[in-house]
């Protein structure tokens, strides 16, 4: 099977058929995700919250989003691996984006970068792309900002705001991007700017009339309970289910049930 590239996110915006995405942060995962046929993983900064157990995403490092790279390429057979630029690898300055941008495709294996912000980071995704980096621009609720934001609130609600909105999103693609993800703004806002701009949406809280959907795993699978966002399916109970194996297996070992004569050897 071939995988797929950001050719493929064109040509599905052009057709009308939605590009699916999900995060993944490592190989079992991964390989799940990649079999369920999903088009892209990004292998999100949101490892932080939902791996490491940190408040934000804020001191995930540039080596762990490299690790946790290398994991999810060993597993993919189909889908596209964007890495995503954590904080301070881009900020300062375009020679770091560039370089640790780099670092995801050389050593990564990832085939592309997603990384947070509009107007201003606009010279980063011009020199990305000159050096072959394909990147994702992400607006809208920009999880790195978050002290500016004062927490994770929907964006883009004031006219002045959407309007600001829908401008970083012609620059960003004007800039190179081959894709842009809109976090948790409201859906008229979303549809206005998917219907504008000729590269696909990826909504994550943007509604249904974005080109494409993304959703953090572990919120869908029921892995990550902290705190769920209004945008977020649970599709499964993994937590509970892993709950109830553990206690189940601490049951019997202390029953003394298990190892049964199955599980010994002669
Ligand atoms: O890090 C992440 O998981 C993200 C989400 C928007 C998908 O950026």
């Amino acid at each position: 099977m071939s995988y797929f590239t950001i050719h493929d996110f064109l040509k599905k915006k052009k057709e009308g058929n939605k590009i699916t995405m999900l995060t993944a942060y490592d190989y079992p995962f991964a390989r799940i995700v990649d079999e369920a046929g999903i088009d892209a993983i990004l292998v999100g900064d949101s490892l932080g919250m939902v791996v490491q157990g940190l408040e934000n995403t804020l001191p995930v490092t540039m080596d762990e989003m490299i690790y946790h790279t290398k994991m999810v390429t060993r597993a993919v057979n189909h889908a596209m691996v964007i890495g995503d630029m954590p904080f301070m690898s881009y900020q300062t300055g375009v020679n770091d984006a560039v370089r640790n941008a780099g670092r995801f495709l050389k050593e990564g294996g990832a085939a592309a970068v997603k990384m947070e912000g509009g107007a201003e980071v606009a010279d980063h995704i011009r020199a990305m792309t000159k050096s072959d980096i394909p990147v994702m621009a992400h607006i809208g609720l920009t999880p790195q900002s978050i002290h500016r934001m004062g927490g994770y609130k929907v964006q883009g609600k004031t006219e002045e705001a959407a309007k600001k909105l829908l401008e970083e999103a012609r620059i960003v693609e004007e800039a190179g991007a081959f894709s842009l993800l809109l976090e948790a703004i409201p859906m008229e806002l979303s549809k206005q700017i998917s219907k504008e701009l000729t590269i696909p949406t990826i909504g994550i809280g943007g509604g249904p009339h974005c080109d494409g959907q993304i959703l953090v795993l572990h919120d869908v699978i029921g892995l990550f309970e902290r705190f769920v966002p209004k945008f977020v399916k649970k599709y499964a109970s993994l937590k509970d289910d892993a709950l109830k194996a553990v206690q189940s297996y601490k049951e019997e070992v202390e029953n003394g049930s298990f190892p049964s004569k199955d599980q010994s050897f002669r």
